[in-house]
């Protein structure tokens, strides 16, 4: 048996607007992710989340099932909207709804991460320019300080943000979320606005929940060059500053990193430099955290020179891989390898998975049973990597796949399923799929057979 460490958290995370629903229920106000999927043509088949999962109605029955399952964590998100219609306004009503839902977890013993944004802005900020704004920074300080005081004396881990560079560049650059913009110069300075309203909101968590630890999920997709040629290594490293290190330099107090704004600067991306840098923003973003969550999915590989403006066409297949049905790369070494730059190169001072799973769209069998064989070999091979990172020194505290729930996913709708339980959306009804039992006895042995 592949031991992991006594207390490792076992966990499965999810976000507000792909399960809750009730997207206009007990006075939650609209988000710029309700206006976008609402309007005809960001997703597919026109889905949005204003049902989802139900999970607003039904979240006792899902800790009952998280319960079932074993789970020792459960990372979600508040929706700010629910929480501050407005931006300005509180709503009790959906503080409430948190506490009811924290209540819960905790009598089932299942310790509670809270993430804060997870992508869905009141639009009435929206309206005011959103995140390329930097004036959002101070209501996204508001949004951790009206939820830390509500809800801190019972949760106490805290994620200021999931994943910046989909909030900055897949939104504003890229354009696939919300609000749908495609702008270099938006993209950039709103993840600038994130970068810093992280850092100024971590003051807040320190201040208001002391006794808690407090880190930021950033995404992760290293690229790999696959030969020595100037262009592939070239490749690589852009990939890398464009994804990875433009957001993780800057959070390690190392400021932007100069390769990129160098490159952004000639290629026009950014013809008047950092103007939205302003003196202190460095120190403010690099304020101290307590652990920093990976969300790793897949890796990219680059056999030349990319074009950052035709992202998609930049990775080299690779025959003979196992794809998932987001068409990604299965590469486990991958989180390995990150795992290890996080602990040895970025000094790290504590690291949770704070997302890894896979789209498979196995459903039940005529017997009731979800017979998902693929994602519990990811699962597998992706926990192995981390137990072979501990073993190599790494300060690993808890994993989270994605996710609970089958669900909403995003611009692709509900098409794509990433649970470990089964959701009928016509029916609502949850199913374990085998993943989920699999996951219930790795749990229960705290390690991997051999
Ligand atoms: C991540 C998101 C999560 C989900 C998974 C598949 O980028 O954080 O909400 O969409 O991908």
């Amino acid at each position: 048996m592949k031991k992991f460490p006594d207390n490792f958290l076992w966990g499965a995370a999810t976000s507000a607007y792909q399960i809750e629903g009730a997207w206009n229920v007990d006075g939650r106000g609209p988000s710029h992710w309700d206006t976008f999927s609402q309007t005809p043509g960001n997703t597919k088949n026109g889905e949005t989340g204003n049902v989802a999962c139900d999970h607003y109605h039904r979240y006792q029955e899902d800790v009952d099932i998280m319960s079932e399952i074993g789970l020792k964590a459960y990372r979600f998100s508040v929706s700010w909207s629910r929480i501050l219609p407005d931006g300005k306004t509180v709503n009790q009503a959906g503080l409430d709804y948190y506490s009811r839902l924290v209540d819960s977890l905790l009598e089932k013993n299942i310790v509670p991460f809270i993430t804060l944004y997870h992508w869905e802005l009141p639009q009435t900020l929206e309206d005011m320019g959103g995140w390329p704004n930097r004036d959002v920074a101070k209501y996204f300080v508001d949004l951790a300080d009206v939820t830390t005081r509500a809800l801190g004396d019972k949760v106490k881990n805290w994620i200021t943000h999931n994943e910046p560079w989909c909030t900055a560049l897949l939104s504003h650059q890229i354009g696939l979320h919300a609000p749908g913009k495609k702008d270099w110069y938006q993209g950039l300075s709103a993840a600038h606005t994130v970068l810093l309203s992280h850092g100024m909101a971590m003051d807040t968590l320190r201040t208001n929940v002391p006794d808690g630890e407090h880190g930021i999920a950033p995404n992760f997709e290293p690229a790999y060059p696959l030969n020595r040629t100037k262009e592939a290594l070239d490749g690589a490293r852009i990939w890398d500053g464009y994804y990875i290190r433009w957001f993780n330099d800057p959070l390690a107090g190392r400021e932007y990193p100069a390769d990129m704004v160098n490159y952004y600067t000639e290629t026009g991306r950014l013809p008047n430099g950092l103007d939205f840098v302003q003196d202190g923003d460095y120190d403010l973003i690099a304020a101290p955290v307590d652990f920093i969550g990976i969300n790793n999915y897949t890796r990219q590989r680059m056999d030349g020179m990319l074009d950052l403006d035709n992202f998609n066409t930049a990775a080299t297949p690779n025959p003979g891989a196992e794809y998932t049905e987001m068409n990604w790369e299965v590469y486990p070494d991958g989180l390995y390898d990150l795992i290890n730059r996080m602990h040895f190169d970025y000094q790290a001072p504590k690291i949770y998975i704070t997302e890894s799973g896979c789209s498979y769209s196995d459903g039940p069998d005529a017997d009731g049973r979800v017979r998902d064989e693929r994602r519990t070999k990811y699962y597998a091979a992706h926990a192995d990597a981390v137990h072979r990172a501990i073993q190599n020194g790494a300060n690993v505290a808890g994993m989270f796949m994605w996710s609970l729930l089958d669900n909403f996913e995003w611009s692709l709708g509900y098409s794509q399923r990433f649970g470990m339980v089964y959701v009928d959306y016509e029916t609502q009804k949850r199913t374990i799929k085998d993943s989920g039992y699999w996951y219930q006895k790795t749990i229960a042995q705290n390690g991997l057979a051999e």
